[in-house]
């Protein structure tokens, strides 16, 4: 994998089929991986054993992000999204982001949280005592449901009493389990636990457990990617690289002060975050869950990330966020194309797919800041947005580049006018 590049010029002009082809030697995917890519991926039959009451399957399209250079190793990056620029955005960044060595990432041990909720507490105090005088033996229960987790290094790692005194339905101590997931995303194993522990906890505080359930805030699972771009890789044709560079850094700030920024600020890194964790099959709410509540926990909302000019006059960023995501069971293993796509990053664990996955927010990011401080949004967003119009109004293939590129020189990018255009009504 060493010996290739994800720079993949003029890869985006390519006919569809010989994007796959260049993908399928790229990766070493085989004649199975190809045909599910060209539409055969998630039959009927297996989406009626996925959920309940299947009528069929609803598609995305699955794009490749190219540039990925992390930790010296290059990814192409598969993306389910149905928003226009959003992989073409996260791959331009890429590029800035390579110029300057790429990115470095790091992630913590895959711990989950796990939360048991105790209540009718006589005393608080001999209830949590009670807790860590038997930590030993309640981690061995815990351990005792998930060998395999176990047997590759996981499990239980500690449990952590959380009183809180004063709630509505009164006194009330949350029992924190943590637990290694190794590359599981892990709710299961975790949950599983969870239900084992609980009736311990409730026989040695001589209380009563009400709901035990993984916590979503996965403060224990995060990954963090940090990058520098060479100020003059910025450079536009109004604006000087180290113009640039401070736009970005105040564009961040405002997501810092302001949660109301802060939430699109977020969005946008999730766009990209949220587009591989589709096209892996793992579990996007959950990892959606995770950044805003993290984004939250000094008690006020604002950016993941840091962007800042460094003391070379360079463009610093870093983003770090609770990554609980997979390779291991789920829809991962099961969906056709997700097992493609996985084929495709070709990553060796979990922590290592949550690193790539932050690098992917921090580039998402920086693509829409970078833009929004300059040209603004609207530019590159409406010449993709003028694409599906002409399509919309009926465009061949030939003629659809021609009929948005009119739009867009006449800034009427409505379906009545491209029809108007493909009348011949130029
Ligand atoms: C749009 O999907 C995402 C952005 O709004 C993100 C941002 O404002 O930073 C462009």
């Amino acid at each position: 994998m060493g010996d290739k590049s994800s720079r993949l010029p003029g890869f985006y002009k390519r006919p569809l089929t010989e994007r796959v082809d260049i993908v399928a030697e790229w990766a070493n995917l085989n004649d199975d991986d190809k045909t599910v890519l060209l539409g055969q991926g998630l039959s009927n039959e297996l989406a009626d054993k996925m959920i309940e009451n299947t009528l069929g399957t609803f598609a995305l399209p699955l794009g490749i992000a190219v540039n990925f250079l992390v930790n010296g190793r290059d990814y192409l990056i598969p993306m389910a999204v149905e928003e226009p620029s959003v992989v073409a955005a996260v791959s331009n960044a890429a590029k800035k982001i390579r110029a300057g060595g790429g990115f470095h990432t790091s992630a913590t041990n895959p711990v989950m949280i796990g939360q048991i909720q105790v209540l009718d507490i006589p005393d608080m105090d001999v209830a949590i005592n009670a807790i860590n005088a038997n930590k030993a033996d309640l981690l061995e229960t815990a351990n005792c449901c998930d060998k395999v987790i176990v047997n590759l290094g996981g499990g239980a790692l500690d449990i952590v009493p959380r009183p809180f005194p004063d709630t509505p339905v009164g006194p009330m101590l949350v029992v924190h389990l943590h637990f290694d997931t190794r590359d599981a995303m892990g709710a299961n194993a975790i949950n599983t636990a969870l239900e084992s522990l609980a009736p311990e906890i409730a026989r040695l505080t001589n209380c009563r457990t009400n709901l035990r359930i993984l916590s979503n805030l996965a403060d224990q699972r995060t990954a963090t990617a940090r990058c520098t771009i060479p100020a003059d890789q910025l450079a536009t044709e109004d604006y000087s690289g180290q113009e640039v560079a401070k736009l970005i850094e105040e564009a961040n700030a405002f997501a810092v002060v302001d949660p109301y920024r802060a939430a699109t600020h977020n969005k946008g890194i999730m766009n990209g975050i949220d587009a591989v964790c589709i096209a892996t099959g793992n579990d996007w709410r959950a990892v959606e869950a995770g950044a805003h509540s993290f984004a939250a926990k000094d008690g006020r909302y604002q950016a993941l990330t840091d962007w800042h000019v460094d003391d070379n006059g360079d463009l610093y960023g870093e983003i770090t966020l609770p990554m609980a995501v997979g390779m291991v069971g789920g829809a991962t293993k099961v969906h056709p194309t997700a097992r493609t796509a996985m084929k495709i990053l070709a990553v060796q664990s979990a922590p290592e797919l949550a690193q790539v996955m932050a690098a992917v927010g921090l580039a998402q990011n920086l693509a829409a800041i970078n833009a929004l401080a300059t040209v603004g949004i609207q530019k590159g967003h409406m010449a993709l947005h003028a694409r599906q119009v002409a399509m919309a109004a009926g465009a061949p293939e030939a003629l659809i580049q021609f009929v948005a590129d009119q739009l867009v020189a006449e800034r009427r990018i409505h379906v009545d006018r491209a029809k108007e255009i493909l009348k011949g009504n130029r």
